[in-house]
């Protein structure tokens, strides 16, 4: 059932501008082009009374606050996620309980296989030119010291460059990297190549300042990548207090020197699932509008905020829906990947096993730099279908979101865009992302239940128009 209205009125609209343009026209084919999208348009606009219930119910009605009690307790009752772990299990078994005790359509777990790492004790203790205890954390698919532990001077470089130009000076030693935070896409690159570009030069292990551009002496972790046929050092992010204090010192000629002690190791791969939900189209139940987050997590904090309150609020966006007896003409399906913090994973297995039906995605959204304040949409998609999703952000107006914006990002959506098909994603206030992400300090504090109303609301309006449009989006 569909509560949109206006559909005789939007179609008497549609024949009256025909005749007009018909009447006045000596260009037809570009008129005729307008036309379809005045059409569109005047489609879309006609959801507005729908989009406002959603909203309603969403923002000011029985379901407020509910996607954020349900995200606390879940990540009160599980706690952190890491791939491959006892805990992401689960939290896989308790969506699924959930999702299907709320009493979602196709209730599923899809088999992926992903990898196994485990940080284990570790520590880091300066020795010269003070006693101090170092905060870090190992980071993903790193290999460990051995037992005693890797006893070095430092190297500190600022960057790729400096590394490069101090080369001699690196063999035997653990190199520190203090490069400054320009944005997490660029910087991030040391966390992700640091290890294996000192390798190269002969340091025996690397610490690496911490990917954020705010600090309160706590390190954050995430993956890395080695490089084939160079050497394998243990790698773990250090905290910005302390990356920084020892570039001063080695500005001052002091001997730094550090003990590192890592426990961290790789098992064989693991089998797990991606979780998934569904309100079935009414009338193309094959054709599909795609939400989804990721379930697992760092193995610190709580990963609230990274990313259990994208998955929340796309298994929200579904109950909104429901309980409000909408059912859109496409399905939505909620997905909540797994093992997205290993690069994604699960997500590209779910690719791979689907793609053969790419020409019935619709529209594939991600939820991945937080829940906080929504800001807009970020859409990627033809020219054609970012007309029409601007007609559909519109929609949007009660809740101040009405921005269409380039480039939508998710890690889990992107082979679904590279391949031509149209991706958004939630865009936020997420200015103190980059504070908590990957440390211990992604926790429901993080979280604000009046935020997530608003992209429950956001989420829900957006994917339940796009599936009841009449014409799929162009590509
Ligand atoms: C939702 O959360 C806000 C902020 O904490 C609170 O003021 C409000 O009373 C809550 N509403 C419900 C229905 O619990
Ligand atoms: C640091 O601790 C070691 C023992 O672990 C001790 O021998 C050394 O004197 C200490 N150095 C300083 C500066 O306190
Ligand atoms: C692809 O779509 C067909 C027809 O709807 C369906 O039978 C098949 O199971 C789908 N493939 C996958 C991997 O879902
Ligand atoms: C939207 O913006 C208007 C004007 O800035 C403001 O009065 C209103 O409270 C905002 N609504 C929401 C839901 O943020
Ligand atoms: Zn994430």
């Amino acid at each position: 059932m569909t509560m949109k209205d206006g559909q005789t009125k939007k179609s008497y609209i549609f024949s009256l501008t025909l005749t007009i343009t018909f009447l006045h026209c000596s260009c037809l084919p570009h008129n005729t082009e307008a036309n379809t999208f005045s059409h569109k348009a005047e489609e879309i606009a006609s959801y507005a009374k729908v989009a406002q219930i959603i909203i309603d119910l969403a923002v000011h009605g029985k379901a407020q606050n509910r996607s954020y009690e349900r995200l606390a307790e879940f990540t009160d009752s599980i706690g952190n996620r890491i791939s491959g772990s006892k805990n992401l299990d689960l939290a896989i078994k308790y969506m699924y309980n959930a999702l299907r005790k709320d009493g979602l359509e196709n209730v599923h777990l899809e088999p992926v296989t992903i990898p196994h790492w485990v940080r284990g004790e570790e520590s880091a203790m300066m020795l010269s030119p003070q006693n101090r205890t170092l905060a870090i954390l190992g980071l993903g698919s790193s290999v460990a010291t051995p037992k005693e532990g890797i006893e070095a001077e430092v190297l500190v470089v600022e960057s790729f460059e400096e590394l490069k130009n101090r080369a001699v000076e690196a063999s035997g030693k653990i190199v520190v990297y203090n490069q400054p935070f320009v944005s997490y896409g660029k910087t991030v690159q040391y966390r992700e190549f640091g290890a294996s570009e000192a390798a190269k030069v002969g340091a025996v292990a690397t610490l690496i300042r911490s990917i954020t551009p705010f600090s309160i002496n706590s390190p954050h972790t995430g993956w890395q990548d080695y490089q084939d046929g160079v050497k394998k050092i243990p790698t773990a992010c250090i905290t910005v207090e302390d990356a920084v204090m020892m570039a001063r010192m080695a500005r001052r000629h002091q001997k730094i020197a550090v003990r590192l002690t890592m426990e961290a190791q790789t098992f064989p791969d693991v089998g797990s699932f991606n979780t998934v939900a569904e309100i079935v189209g009414s009338e193309h139940p094959e054709q599909v509008v795609l939400l989804s987050g990721h379930l697992d997590s760092w193995d610190v904090g709580q990963g609230a905020m990274d990313d259990a309150g994208g998955a929340l609020i796309s298994w929200e966006a579904l109950s909104l829906l429901k309980d409000l007896g909408l059912r859109p003409r496409r399905t939505l399906r909620t997905v909540m990947w797994s093992a997205e913090e290993q690069g994604g994973v699960g997500a590209q297995q779910y690719f791979q096993l689907h793609k053969e039906n790419i020409s019935n995605f619709d529209l594939v959204m991600e939820s991945d730099m937080g829940t906080f304040t929504p800001q807009g949409l970020q859409f990627t998609g033809s020219t054609q279908a970012r007309a029409i999703m601007a007609e559909v952000v519109k929609l949007l107006k009660p809740i101040n979101t009405t921005n269409l914006e380039e480039h939508a990002e998710g890690t889990d959506i992107q082979m679904w865009m590279d391949a031509g098909v149209p991706g958004a994603s939630l865009h936020v206030a997420d200015s103190r992302y980059f504070w908590f992400h990957h440390t211990d300090g992604d926790t429901m504090s993080v979280q604000n239940p009046l935020e997530m109303n608003l992209c429950s609301a956001l989420w829900a309006v957006v994917a339940y128009v796009v599936a009841d449009l009449e014409e799929m989006l162009p590509r």
